[in-house]
């Protein structure tokens, strides 16, 4: 079952860049999506995020959006990030970890579905000709289509709420999706991040 998500206020925005801030860091990761955080929150309202500068389609630099409240266990919300044409998916798997996808199948396009009742986990599913990508992964488990699911990287707020902070390409780490577009937007931050570091590091 999926849910439709409320709507992001620039308060609430606000608010998740304060409260991702004054987290601790315990490892390059976290610190990584609190740099990507900060710098999609600082830029909302910019004349080049509101001209559509850094946005391309399906794989852009977009501001963090708020896509649920809550996210029970076991269930999906659908959303359209980073544009407003680009159709994603939230689940919440058993474990309690959020994992986010697009929902544009890596076959031919269709739309992709959640479906809860399969297996331990649930899977996602493209009816068009049977496709199945894991839950937990994104990879493909059956059918046609040649590559995972492209990322959503999500998180979650002291609330409860899911946002969704960037993208990653099909086959991509999140943390590479974002370093790969804090290096586009912003260099600095992406050093300071760690980004392109080979040291191991984490
Ligand atoms: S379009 Fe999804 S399996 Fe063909």
């Amino acid at each position: 079952m999926t849910t439709t998500p409320p709507a992001p206020t620039p308060a609430e925005q606000e608010a998740l860049v304060d409260r991702i801030s004054a987290d601790s860091l315990t490892t390059r990761r976290d610190y990584l999506r609190i740099v990507a955080t900060v710098s999609g929150g600082l830029v909302v309202g910019s004349t080049v995020v509101s001209a559509g500068v850094l946005h391309r389609h399906g794989d852009g630099t977009a501001p963090p959006l708020k896509v649920a409240d809550r996210l029970p266990k076991g269930q999906a919300v659908t959303f359209n990030y980073p544009g407003e044409h680009d159709r994603a998916m939230a689940i919440r798997l058993t474990d309690g970890s959020v994992v986010g996808y697009s929902t544009v199948c890596t076959h031919l396009a269709c739309g992709v579905l959640w479906r809860k009742q399969r297996g331990a986990e649930g899977e996602l599913y493209c009816p068009c000709h049977e496709g199945v990508f894991s839950a937990r992964t994104g990879e493909v488990t059956a059918g046609p289509p040649p590559r995972p699911l492209p990322r959503v990287v999500m998180v979650e707020d002291e609330q409860g709420a899911v946002w969704a902070i960037g993208t990653a390409r099909s086959g991509e780490t999140e943390e590479a999706g974002l370093c790969r577009q804090l290096a586009d937007t912003d260099p600095v931050l992406a050093e300071r991040a760690g980004c392109g570091r080979t040291d191991g590091a984490s």
